[in-house]
């Protein structure tokens, strides 16, 4: 296989499926996500792709997934779930059950990919938050990962010298976890009021494009 390879988690839908759009003419794409059917659309509609169908919060699901990845050139963290209200009324299954899609899923996929990313010189995007920068009232339990997914992403880079890892921030984006976020916080939803998928679809694709001469530690985009 000549092409690059690429796996981008959270691919069946919003900026993930977004992001395969865009890398669909350069790299052959593994496309994550949980939902067969609408993997297996998303697959149909790239240049070269297959499916990559996982749980990803099952680490023993994920361990056998990763199995036959013996290098990547680009591995994309967009898999994610939303969470909004006040600290009073957040409890701990709320916490567990948010930390371990933003958090320990992507730390997770990440250790194991790790030899398959060495082996390219590779690059990790995470897909994090305005979020992930400043929390204000009802953000604590998305903003707490968010801000643990900087953690993660730091630490990586600082760690890992021959990889490339960059956090994108993006503000709201037009996606169901925006609709689902609008219903949390009871007001109406407009989608043209923020940002499309396919913008920070480019600004993954640009840092992609980037290849081994530069590294971007961090890009935030916003409406
Ligand atoms: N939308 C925004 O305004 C916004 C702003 C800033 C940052 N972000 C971040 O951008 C990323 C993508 O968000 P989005 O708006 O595109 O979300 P979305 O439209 O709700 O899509 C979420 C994706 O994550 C996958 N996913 C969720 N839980 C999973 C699990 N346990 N195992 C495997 N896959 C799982 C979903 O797969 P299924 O189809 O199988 O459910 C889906 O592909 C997230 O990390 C989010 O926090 C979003």
């Amino acid at each position: 296989m000549s092409r690059p390879v690429a796996l981008i988690t959270g691919a069946s839908r919003g900026i993930g499926r977004a992001i395969a759009e865009a890398l669909s003419p350069t790299h052959h794409l593994l496309i994550g996500g949980r939902d067969a059917a609408a993997v297996a659309e998303v697959v149909a509609a790239c240049e070269s792709a297959e499916p990559f169908l996982t749980e990803l919060t099952d680490a023993d699901t994920l361990a056998q997934s990763v199995a036959d990845i013996e290098r990547l050139d680009v591995l994309v963290h967009s898999a994610g779930v939303i969470a909004y209200g006040p600290v009073a009324e957040a409890d701990a299954e709320q916490w567990e059950r948010v930390l371990a899609v933003n958090v320990i899923a992507p730390a997770t996929l990440t250790r194991l990919l790790l030899p398959a990313l060495r082996a390219a010189s590779g690059l990790v995007v995470f897909i994090n938050s305005g979020a992930g920068l400043s929390a204000s009232a009802g953000w604590s339990v998305y903003a707490a990962s968010k801000f643990a997914l900087t953690a993660l992403a730091d630490s990586l880079r600082a760690e890992e010298r021959g990889l490339r890892v960059t956090s994108v921030h993006p503000g709201r984006v037009s996606t169901d976890m925006q609709a689902e976020l609008h219903l949390l916080e009871g007001r109406p939803y407009d989608p043209s009021k923020y940002l499309q998928p396919s913008a920070v679809a480019q600004a993954v694709k640009l840092v992609v494009e980037l290849g081994t001469s530069a590294v971007v530690p961090s890009l935030r985009v916003t409406p």
